[in-house]
């Protein structure tokens, strides 16, 4: 997608994003309860760079689990941003976090980050160097050895068993209260518009950006997650 039509579709889904999700929140606080297993290494003042932060979920978790922690939230839509601030706010985290309303491009240099979090994001970009470039331009925000985190969704879509997952997972957001419409919307959206592909392809595209072989941690459904450190010979 283009970044103008993805940021005015987040921008346009924003008031309602949380509300749309709680029903399926599960998925998020088993992916965060492993996100804080892996990230459990970093010191107590760690500094952690979150692309695509969206209303701000990864971030409220880690701030009130590990409170010495400091936040730099990326992201480029202005709705979802805004939500994001206010939900901070409401829980006292604000003044960990600072915001950049933009790419990560923009984000003015800083010292070195100990890790990144990347959930659900990069799969918006459907261009294979656009996305290596993505994740070239956060290991170069990282420390050495720092840990990217990173989910999308995933899965081959040539193999027989894609149909098969595909309709568990819509059957799971229909009982989770996403209208048939979206549904719709998200099943044409896959291998089109949204970038979906397999899990051995996204490594490679993840290590051609400077980090290790990624390890997955995460699968749910469509959504998988890997983690990874930036290699030390790139950058
Ligand atoms: C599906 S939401 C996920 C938000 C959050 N990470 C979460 O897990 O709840 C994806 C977010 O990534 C942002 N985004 C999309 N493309 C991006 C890019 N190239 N760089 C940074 N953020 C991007 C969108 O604006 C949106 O807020």
């Amino acid at each position: 997608m283009q970044k103008e039509t993805v940021k005015e579709n987040f921008d346009n889904m924003a008031s309602s994003y949380d509300a749309q999700w709680e029903q399926l929140s599960a998925i998020n606080d088993s992916l965060h309860l492993l996100l804080g297993g892996l990230f459990t290494e970093l010191k107590d003042d760690a500094n952690i760079l979150c692309v695509g932060a969206g209303t701000g979920a990864e971030i409220i978790y880690l701030a009130q689990r590990f409170p010495g922690w400091r936040f730099t939230a990326v992201e480029p839509s202005t709705g979802m941003i805004k939500v994001c601030k206010e939900r901070l706010s409401a829980l006292g985290l604000e003044d960990r976090c600072s915001f950049h309303s933009d790419y990560l491009e923009t984000l003015p240099i800083s010292d070195p980050f100990d890790a990144a979090t990347s959930l659900l994001v990069s799969q918006f970009i459907l261009e294979q160097d656009e996305r290596i470039n993505f994740f070239s331009a956060i290991a170069d925000r990282l420390k050495p050895g720092g840990i990217l985190a990173s989910t999308d969704l995933s899965a081959d879509l040539n193999a027989s068993s894609y149909q098969s997952l595909l309709q568990i997972w819509l059957m799971m957001m229909k009982h989770g209260g996403v209208s048939p419409q979206a549904l719709e919307g998200m099943k044409n959206a896959y291998g089109t518009s949204v970038s979906v592909m397999s899990a051995n392809e996204l490594s490679k595209l993840i290590q051609a950006a400077g980090f290790d072989e990624p390890t997955r941690f995460y699968q749910v459904g469509l959504i998988n997650g890997w983690y990874c450190r930036k290699g030390f010979k790139k950058i």
